[in-house]
């Protein structure tokens, strides 16, 4: 099965793909992830998309491409992955479907997480990531169980660095600009699914296993 999480940054991608990828045994594989531990370990990709990211810019598509075709040749994404901030452009998207078709195979499902801009930034401010394994919490919706640590992996948890309300604005507007039209791009390819993001997380994860089967 092999799935992509549309949605506006904080819409919650990449809560409900963690939980997709554990109930169906499929990696999840996130670029922001992927790019965060590349800054966290100062490489020289690391570097070059932090100088985008913290401007709420998107990082090149022929970097992000690379890594991302580069991550699902992995032997773990035989039986499909879930991929969260990919595609996040149309061209993107088109590298992905050229790539698949090759292998005479398609995404299965692209399910946008709805969340309209108004609750995203207060959901911002609040949330709280593992650089270590990636987890996310919310200081007051998702808490760890114990303040400022993983429940995962017992490292400590930050503010993104691209969390700023400013920041998190800038984000929104790209979003809309160069992201928002792959819903029409996965539409007409007749995958789209919608499940409404503002609900408690497990009702939405509820309604994505509906959809899932
Ligand atoms: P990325 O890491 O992908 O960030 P994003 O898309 O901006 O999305 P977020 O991770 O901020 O939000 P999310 O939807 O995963 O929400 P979450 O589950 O955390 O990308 C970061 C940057 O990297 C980009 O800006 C770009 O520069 C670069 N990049 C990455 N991929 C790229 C690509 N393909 N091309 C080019 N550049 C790329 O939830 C948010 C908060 O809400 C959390 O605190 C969570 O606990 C809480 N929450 C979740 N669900 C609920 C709920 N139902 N109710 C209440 N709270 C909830
Ligand atoms: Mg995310
Ligand atoms: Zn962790």
């Amino acid at each position: 099965m092999k799935i992509v999480m549309l949605g506006a940054p904080g819409a919650g991608k990449g809560t409900q793909a963690k939980m997709i990828a554990d109930q169906y045994s499929i990696p999840h594989i996130s670029t922001g992830d992927i790019f965060r531990a590349n800054i966290k370990e100062g490489t020289e990709l690391g570097k070059e998309a932090k100088s985008y990211m913290d401007k709420g810019q998107l990082v090149p598509d022929e970097l992000t491409v690379k890594i991302l075709l580069d991550r699902v040749a992995k032997e773990d994404c035989k039986n499909g992955y879930v991929l969260d901030g990919f595609p996040r452009t149309i061209p993107q998207a088109e590298v992905l479907e050229d790539a698949l078709t090759k292998l005479n195979d398609k995404i299965d499902y692209a399910i946008n997480v709805e969340v309209p801009d108004e609750n995203i930034v207060r959901r911002m401010s609040g949330r709280r990531a593992c650089l270590s394994c990636g987890a996310t919490y919310h200081i007051v919706h998702i808490p760890p169980k114990a303040e400022g640590v993983c429940d995962r992996c017992g490292k400590d948890l930050v503010l993104r660095d691209d969390d700023k309300e400013e920041t998190v604005q800038k984000r929104l507007n790209v979003y809309h600009e160069q992201t928002q039209p792959l819903i029409d791009f996965y539409e007409k390819k007749g995958v789209l699914k919608e499940v409404d993001g503002t609900v408690d997380m497990k009702d939405v994860f509820a309604a994505i296993t509906r959809i899932l089967g």
